[in-house]
């Protein structure tokens, strides 16, 4: 399986419940290092933005996996950095991955996005991190299909608000409680699930 963005917080965590329950795990982090110490992580170098470094990581891949988790985000930032961090390299990386064969027939993939960026008929701005969030929703439901087509179990996922450097120390949920839920949603997920938006208990949150 591949963990993109897994550093820290909520990335991190998925990456050592994984390679608890057995699976071989590629993570990326932007600086290089790797997060942990286990003879079945494989760390790669991305920035989700450089996309000679997204080349790079498909080449070292060799071969396919069969879970991609792209958890990469930011939130206080510059509008236009928001949109291109939480919303188009998600998918250009997913897509890139999907078209060099780095996913197994029937694999699962999952982009971490935000009920913050759930519109609920609203046409009004969610604000510049809701607005990224629900433009990576509106990019992801115009390639569901294709992304259907090319073998793939895909879900945008709302991990919670989870006690990480972006969502603070009084957000309502540990890494643990959250990454426990993600897991336990992807392990479930079958082809009805493909293009739905779920939440880390495994509801379906509204577009
Ligand atoms: N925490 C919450 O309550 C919450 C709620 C809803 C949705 N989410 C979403 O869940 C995901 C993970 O959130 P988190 O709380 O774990 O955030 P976090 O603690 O701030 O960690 C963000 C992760 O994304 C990586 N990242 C940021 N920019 C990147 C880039 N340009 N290229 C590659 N990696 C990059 C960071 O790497 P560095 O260490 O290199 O910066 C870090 O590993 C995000 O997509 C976030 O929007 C979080």
């Amino acid at each position: 399986m591949l963990i993109v963005g897994a550093s820290r917080g909520i990335g991190l965590g998925l990456v050592d419940v994984h390679l608890e329950a057995g699976w071989k795990v590629h993570a990326t982090v932007r600086d290089g290092s790797a997060p942990g110490n286990h003879p079945d992580l494989t760390t790669h170098q991305l920035d989700v933005r450089e996309r000679d470094q997204l080349e790079t990581l498909i080449s070292d891949l060799h071969e396919p996996v069969d879970r991609i988790i792209h958890n990469a985000g930011i939130k206080r930032a510059a509008r236009s950095d928001l949109i291109e961090v939480n919303a188009i390299a998600p998918i250009r990386v997913v897509e890139a991955l999907l078209e060099a064969g780095r996913l197994k027939q029937d694999g699962t993939v999952a982009i971490m996005t935000s009920q913050m960026g759930s519109r609920g008929g609203r046409s009004s701005s969610l604000g510049d991190y809701g607005d990224s969030k629900a433009a990576l929703n509106d990019e992801f439901r115009k390639r569901s299909s294709r992304w259907h087509d090319a073998g793939a179990i895909a879900i945008v996922m709302h991990p919670g608000w989870v006690k990480t450097d972006m969502g603070g120390q009084g957000a309502s949920l540990t890494i643990s409680e959250s990454v426990d839920g993600i897991i336990e949603v992807l392990d479930g997920l079958t082809s009805d699930d493909h293009g739905k938006f779920l939440t880390w208990d495994g509801r379906v949150q509204p577009w």
